[in-house]
């Protein structure tokens, strides 16, 4: 039987108050490019997305959010069905502990916010695995493999794919992206640059191989 992917994509917005948030440059490009790749290999895909600009791919199911703590219900609610689930969303780790009902006003001082954590979603799924192959993303600005490594580790995961996020040619927004995956042996595998499509067809496949 062909399996079921629950695939994360874009970024997640943290509302100061309705008109202003926290978020980051994700487009959504390598997530929806897993979803296709997933399709066509003929799995049933689930895409729970963040706010992006890209057409739905077809044949998947797709569940919009928009906070970190709107991914993680429905990401929660999602997992019993799923037998591969990857982690391509750039969920923010930090949200403002208030969310002011109406627009803020500004005074003449400087201002102070205080940003909590949000829930690690990833993190949760890891501790009730069971059969699932987790799959994670590493965005780095340095020591790509330690971190990548540590994430892997700590959040008790089968693969993970790691890309530097400095770099201007590849990474967010782009449509390429030059990756490192690291297996469950700790074999790393430095892919060069090449297309988020392909590069989603390489970890789609790994993922089938290895399930
Ligand atoms: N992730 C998640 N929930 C969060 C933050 C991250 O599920 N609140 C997932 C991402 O989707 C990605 C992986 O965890 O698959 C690693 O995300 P990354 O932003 O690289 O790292 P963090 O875990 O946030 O750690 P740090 O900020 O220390 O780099």
């Amino acid at each position: 039987m062909k399996p079921t992917f629950l695939i994360t994509a874009g970024p997640t917005r943290e509302y100061l108050d309705p008109v202003r948030f926290f978020s980051n440059p994700s487009s959504g490009k390598m997530g929806y490019a897993l979803a296709s790749a997933a399709r066509d290999a003929g799995a049933s895909v689930i895409l729970v997305s963040g706010p992006v600009a890209l057409r739905p791919p077809k044949g998947a199911r797709l569940i919009r959010v928009e906070s970190a703590q709107e991914m993680y219900r429905e990401v929660t609610r999602c997992y019993r069905d799923a037998d591969i689930v990857i982690m391509a969303a750039a969920v923010a780790d930090y949200r403002p502990e208030k969310c002011l009902s109406k627009k803020m006003k500004k005074g003449r001082s400087a201002l102070s916010l205080r940003m909590v954590r949000t829930p690690d979603i990833l993190a949760s799924l890891g501790e009730k695995k069971r059969k699932r192959l987790l799959v994670g993303f590493a965005a780095e600005t340095g020591s790509l493999v330690r971190e990548a490594r540590r994430k892997m580790g700590e959040k008790n995961l089968d693969m993970i794919v790691a890309n530097d996020v400095s770099r201007r040619d590849t990474g967010f927004g782009s449509d390429y992206n030059r990756a490192l995956i690291i297996d469950k042996k700790g074999t790393v595998t430095r892919l060069p640059r090449m297309s988020k499509d392909r590069l989603a067809g390489i970890i789609v496949r790994q993922c089938l191989r290895n399930f």
